[in-house]
């Protein structure tokens, strides 16, 4: 296996050239040539956000591998080059289906010098990569290894009443409900509704204020998934001209519930960015909720991007 280092440099050479294409070969040897051509294709369109498209899934399938399944084994390889684990160094990929047909690249993130607890898992973040592009649903999540009891649970929240179909690498496929017996989940606080399909509350600034990433902000707050704390919450981050979104994803077991920032972080590497881009972030927040994500979001910011300047919004529900 290559290591961190050298994963990292061939998901910024895989760009362009030449080169790129006989290391895309070696990468993702599973794949045929035409499917490798397409998928190369797919990720240098300069507005690459993590998903592989419903129509560019089925020309995949017809170029082969031909098996859903395998094809997403095949992906994880790719997937896997987005991974940044400066403290474990240990390289985790995931692939997501949605219900709609896409594909969902996702990788671990760790933040250097930072509790473990700032951490996305590899499943955390191809399926809030799926969340943040308005997916209805879940049907399958591929990973390098076995996902861990925090994942289990995380994936428990999605879709409640379907079940969700693991892929491991060199294990056969197996559904979430056997990987977690007995399982606590949303229903036993009281709700039968999971994270998806995603669903919009009526979240407005309290002040008048307007810019890209201020609408951005309130827009990922908007579509947050708060059903605990009804403190919806959302992350606008600016980094090299793009805006990276980030949803609050909430977890009926409380830990596992992924902050606005760690969800546009994920947003920002999965489309091949850095964090050394980002310049300005906004917090969009409601005024008077019961927790807040400014303490956490400061501090993250403080070590990925120092001179980041974060902006603070208030948002209320609209009468
Ligand atoms: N990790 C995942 O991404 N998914 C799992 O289910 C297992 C663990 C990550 C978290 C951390 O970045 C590293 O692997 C070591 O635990
Ligand atoms: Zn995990």
């Amino acid at each position: 296996m290559l290591g961190s280092a050298s994963l990292g440099l061939l998901a910024t050479h895989m760009l362009s050239g030449k080169e790129s294409e006989t290391n895309f070969a070696q990468l993702l040897p599973k794949l045929s040539t035409e499917s490798r051509e397409r998928l190369l294709r797919v990720i240098r369109q300069p507005g690459f956000s993590g998903q592989i498209p419903a129509t560019d899934v089925r020309a995949l399938l017809a170029s082969g591998p031909t098996d859903i399944d395998a094809l997403m084994l095949a992906l994880l390889p790719l997937a896997r080059t987005y991974s940044r684990p400066p403290i474990s160094k240990y390289l985790v990929g995931t692939v997501a289906q949605g219900r709609d047909g896409g594909l969902y690249l996702g990788a671990n993130l760790e933040l250097a010098g930072h509790s473990l607890n700032f951490s996305v898992h590899g499943e955390q973040s191809a399926i809030s990569n799926a969340y943040m592009h308005g997916d209805t649903g879940i049907s399958a999540v591929a990973v390098t290894a076995a996902p861990c009891g925090h994942c289990r649970q995380f994936m428990n929240e999605l879709t409640p009443g379907s079940d969700i179909r693991i892929l491991i690498e060199g294990s056969p496929a197996v559904n979430l409900s056997a990987l977690l017996p007995q399982s606590f989940g949303p229903k036993d606080l009281g709700f039968s509704d999971g994270a998806f399909p995603v669903r919009e509350s009526n979240l407005v600034l309290t002040k008048t204020q307007s810019d890209d990433l201020i609408s951005a902000a309130l827009s990922a707050a908007r579509k947050s998934y708060a059903p605990y704390t009804k403190s919806h919450s959302g992350v606008a981050v600016s980094a090299r001209d793009r805006i990276f979104r980030g949803c609050y994803i909430e977890n009926a077991a409380f830990n596992p519930s992924l902050p606005p920032l760690q969800t546009a972080l994920a947003a920002l590497i999965i489309a091949g960015g850095d964090y050394s881009g980002i310049t300005k972030v906004v917090l969009a927040e409601m005024e008077g909720a019961v927790i807040s994500q400014r303490d956490v979001t400061e501090a993250a910011l403080a070590t990925i991007a120092p001179k980041a300047e974060l902006r603070v919004i208030k948002s209320r529900l609209a009468a």
